[in-house]
């Protein structure tokens, strides 16, 4: 717990951080890439590039010192943390270099302001972040038996063209052994090395069911914007990997997996690639409990956009209690199929649930969608408690930074 005589340097930095967190968190990467350039290769440097994880790094620290005496709140903050953290290697011997250069940014930022109680108070408070994260991602490891950092080496088995801008990759072990399980909604952060000698991850949701003997994962191809570059890593597994490649990713992890009960109904709501975690779960519903309840809403661009109609289609002809509606923004009138299509935004309000207290929500697409369906779903009055989100992204904890 901290210190009685660090409480207040820490409750006062709440103002200051909400003025100054991004200022801070900027510096120290800056700082810390300079010191340790081989971490460039465990970050994510396309949200480094848009400032993503600066501010996500921000909020947790924020989130922290703003909820100091509400610690609850921040179970679910930390539970994505170690999962995002673990699928990466990142160990205890890590946390000292980040909690240096983190002080080490206080004070470039905040100057004569960064007194030394002050300090003392946030190495104080970083130290016990730290060793909750730490001793989270330790037991995390020993449950899955895993050497932190070791990755495994997947031959491509198959590769399927969703839609448009979609391909599916099956994987099986190169090793020719078991896959470990998963739970659906958990993914694996794949790893790939490029000519100039850097490394990226990025995460994929495994999006088939674990009982296949494959993993799968399905990756948009993330096109250049006007004034953005095409997406690095999405691209080249695009371009480059073809059946028999090989592609190294890490044990699955994630907690975007609430328990479903069979009298329950499951509200899958997605948006864009949002849906892979979805799929995975349809799946898996369809194979073990095909008379659950579940209604699946689809927001895609237009038809050449939707992908995994397959999967869906699959699953309507054993689950009779599955109810799909898709969204286009683009439609062509030839598109509509006896009303399950509509053309526009995805719509929440007129919505029919047999009892909203029985109904879970499970979220994931584009960050302002999100928003929106979160706010809809409140509305009509399902609870927080029954909603579940997964971020495909950085989490920028906006409820807890307010
Ligand atoms: C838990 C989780 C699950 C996920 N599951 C899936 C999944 O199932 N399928 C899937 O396709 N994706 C998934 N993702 C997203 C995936 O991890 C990648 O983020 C995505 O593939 C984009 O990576 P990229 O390397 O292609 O793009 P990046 O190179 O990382 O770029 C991302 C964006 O940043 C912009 N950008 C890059 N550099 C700059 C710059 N200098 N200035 C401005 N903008 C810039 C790019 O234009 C692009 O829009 C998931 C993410 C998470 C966290
Ligand atoms: C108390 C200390 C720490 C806090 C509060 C913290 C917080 C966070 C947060 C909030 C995220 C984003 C999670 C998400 O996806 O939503 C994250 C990701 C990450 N963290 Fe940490 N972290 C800490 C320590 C460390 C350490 C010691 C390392 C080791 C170098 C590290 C490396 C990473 C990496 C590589 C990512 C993924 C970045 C990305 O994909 O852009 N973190 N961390």
């Amino acid at each position: 717990m901290l210190s009685e005589a660090s409480r207040p340097y820490i409750t006062a930095s709440v103002p200051v951080l909400r003025e100054h967190g991004l200022a801070i968190t900027t510096a120290f990467y800056r700082n810390m890439f300079i010191e340790f350039p081989e971490f460039k290769n465990l970050f994510n440097m396309g949200n480094q590039a848009q400032g993503l994880q600066q501010q996500s790094l921000a909020s947790a620290v924020f989130a922290y010192a703003a909820n100091i005496d509400n610690t609850e709140v921040l179970a679910p903050v930390i539970s994505r943390i170690v999962h995002k953290h673990v699928s990466l290697g990142i160990v205890a011997e890590h946390y000292p270099i980040v909690g240096r250069h983190l002080l080490g940014a206080i004070k470039e930022i905040l100057g004569d302001a960064a007194t030394e109680p002050l300090i003392d108070a946030w190495a104080e408070a970083y130290g016990l972040l730290a060793d909750a994260l730490i001793a989270t991602e330790k037991a995390l490891y020993n449950q899955a038996e895993l050497v932190p950092g070791s990755l495994t080496k997947f031959k491509v088995v198959n590769i399927k063209q969703e839609s448009e801008l979609v391909k599916s990759f099956e994987l099986l072990p190169l090793n020719g052994e078991m896959l470990p399980t998963f739970k659906p909604g958990q993914y694996i952060s794949v790893a790939v090395d490029f000519d100039d000698g850097s490394r990226q991850f990025r995460q994929y949701s495994l999006s088939d069911s674990p009982s296949k003997s494959y993993y799968r994962i399905s990756v948009k191809r993330e096109p250049a914007g006007v004034i953005t570059p095409k997406g690095q890593v999405s691209n080249w597994l695009h371009q480059n990997i073809l059946v028999g490649d090989t592609l190294q990713a890490s044990h699955p992890f994630g907690d975007f997996n609430p328990e479903v009960e069979p009298d329950e109904t499951i509200l899958m709501v997605s948006g864009g690639i949002g849906i892979t975690p979805m799929i995975a779960t349809l799946n898996h519903l369809a194979e073990t409990n095909p008379e659950q309840n579940v209604i699946f809403l689809h927001a895609a661009n237009c038809k050449s956009q939707h992908s995994h109609v397959q999967d869906i289609e699959q699953a309507l002809t054993v689950m009779p209690n599955l109810t799909v509606t898709t969204f286009y923004k683009d439609i062509l009138v030839e598109d509509t199929n006896h009303g399950a299509v509509h053309q526009g935004e995805l719509q929440i309000k007129n919505l029919k649930l047999l009892d909203v207290t029985k109904t879970k929500a499970f979220i994931c697409g584009p960050d302002v969608f999100m928003k929106k369906v979160w706010v809809d779903l409140l509305d009509i009055g399902i609870t927080e408690r029954n909603l579940y989100r997964e971020v495909f992204g950085p989490d920028l904890l906006g409820n807890l930074t307010k």
